[in-house]
């Protein structure tokens, strides 16, 4: 089976990056990556690489090497699916937020789509390779429906998941520790394999049947998100006893067992995938009635929404007991530092808390527009878009959001912020000047000894 186009459906954080590096790797093969989002596409398009809709380090220059040559951004959706060997689906698979499973379960809605789309056009047989994150056994829905309504073409499906890290993207597409195949059929897992190994060291190519393989990427995800948990619980131990996470961490991450990665305690995570795919993990326990699995993962995100709160409560108790009135500058907005990706970044809940207890709030982010801080406010509901609007101001530098400010919270651990005049911004705030550090990113020390009042997860 050789593969000379590969079209993939979802331009996205995973499609985007993803399809760049395939196409880098493969200059012989076509890959063309279509969404329904037509302001998506003409993004990728556009020639001011600096503002490609997803901003990850490296991406510009893999970007200016493919595309044009054999790397094409399409509206075209139908027209790329029937020229294509291979489909990779990338579309979202957001937690459901209507009927059954509302709150838990994934909303399969667009993989559905997608699955009936290329049926209803297929003329030629393809491989189908599921790239999103979905619930295990999703293949057989997906092959199911590409047999009952298809036109007799075959097709194989193939679960492919990825396992980038937003921030790292390019890094961790070029450097993978593994990837990850699952199907049944081995001519198309060899297609397939082949298109990986361009680049990647045969013996880091792993394959397992489908269900372990769509299995595999929510299982990742709920252990990573477990471990931040686990440290998170620890923090606030720390702070009642006298003990320094970091120093914990340390000591404990030396043991080979254990390990030294993601035991950084924090503000808590977010990002697109840890919840949602730990909410679908605990759904799809709970739907083979393995309660005791469900409740244990669960705990996870328990933890997590609990570090949030503990966060905004922390800065309200501090500040004696009220922030009404008070101005606040949130350092940071998105998720993680190196990207542009704010969704269930805890800046969106730490704020929330905070506009309650009717704070004012000044963010500045390197990276994240004010629409989207405003969007993502908007999409909690909490209070009208006008009431948020004049409660929270986006400024676009740091020292502008600092001005005034009775305390400063840093939600996203951006580099830039390190290197900031933090003497300038102890002038500019109002006494006594209270910073919280929610990413443990500060010199706590240095701070202290300028006359703030400093206080870090943890310590
Ligand atoms: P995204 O929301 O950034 O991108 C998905 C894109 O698919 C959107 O642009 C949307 O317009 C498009 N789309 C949806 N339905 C479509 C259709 N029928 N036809 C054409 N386009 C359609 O989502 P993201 O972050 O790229 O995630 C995609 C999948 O990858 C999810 O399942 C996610 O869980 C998984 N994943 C995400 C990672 C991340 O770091 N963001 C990492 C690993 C996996």
């Amino acid at each position: 089976m050789e593969i000379k186009k590969i079209t993939c459906i979802g331009a996205g954080y995973v499609g985007g990056p993803t399809m760049s590096v395939i196409a880098q790797k493969n200059p012989d093969i076509q890959v063309t990556v279509v969404d329904l989002n037509a302001q998506r596409i003409a993004d990728w398009n556009q020639d001011d690489l600096s503002q490609l809709p997803v901003y990850e380090p490296g991406l510009d220059a893999v970007v200016a090497e493919a595309r044009g040559r054999n790397l094409f951004f399409s509206t075209e959706v139908e027209k790329a699916i029937q020229e294509a060997d291979m489909i990779f689906i990338s579309v979202n698979t957001p937690t459901k937020t209507y009927g059954k499973g509302k709150g838990q379960a994934a909303d399969l809605k667009f993989i559905e789509l997608c699955a009936r789309q290329i049926a209803d056009v297929s003329t030629s047989s393809k491989i189908i390779v599921e790239k999103s994150t979905i619930p295990v056994r999703t293949a057989a829905t997906i092959k199911n429906i590409l047999d009952h309504t298809g036109k007799g073409v075959q097709f194989q499906v193939l679960s492919n998941p990825e396992f980038l890290a937003e921030g790292t993207a390019i890094r961790d597409l070029h450097h993978p520790d593994r990837i990850l195949i699952g199907g049944e059929n081995p001519e198309a897992i060899q297609a397939l394999k082949k298109i990986y190994e361009a680049w990647v060291p045969s013996e880091r190519i792993i394959t397992t049947n489908l269900w372990s393989s769509e299995l595999s990427k929510l299982v990742a995800n709920a252990f990573l998100a477990q471990r931040v948990s686990s440290i998170n619980s620890i923090s606030e131990l720390c702070e009642a006893t006298g003990a320094n996470v970091d120093e914990v961490a340390n000591a404990i991450g030396q043991d080979s067992r254990i390990g030294s990665k993601f035991l950084k305690a924090s503000v808590g995570f977010g990002g697109s995938c840890f919840q949602k795919d730990l909410l679908n993990l605990v759904y799809i326990a709970r739907s083979y009635n393995l309660h005791a699995v469900a409740d244990y993962w669960d705990q996870v995100i328990k933890i997590n929404d609990h570090q949030k709160t503990r966060f905004a409560e922390k800065i309200i108790q501090t500040m004696y007991n009220t922030v009404n009135g008070k101005k606040i500058a949130f350092l940071g907005w998105a998720f993680k530092k190196d990207t542009n990706d704010t969704r269930e970044s805890a800046a969106i809940y730490v704020a929330d808390h905070l506009l309650e207890e009717q704070a004012q709030i000044a963010v500045y982010d390197p990276k994240v527009q004010d629409v989207q801080i405003y969007k993502d406010l908007d999409y909690l509901a909490t209070r009208s878009l006008e009431e948020n609007k004049s409660l929270l101001q986006v400024k676009t530098n740091p020292y502008d959001a600092a001005a005034g400010a009775h305390g400063l919270a840093i939600l996203t651990e951006w580099d830039e912020f390190r290197d900031l005049d933090w003497g300038k911004i102890k002038t500019q705030m109002k006494k006594p000047a209270f910073i919280f550090d929610g990413r443990k990113l500060l010199d706590g020390k240095k701070l202290t000894e300028m006359g703030f009042v400093y206080y870090a997860i943890g310590e």
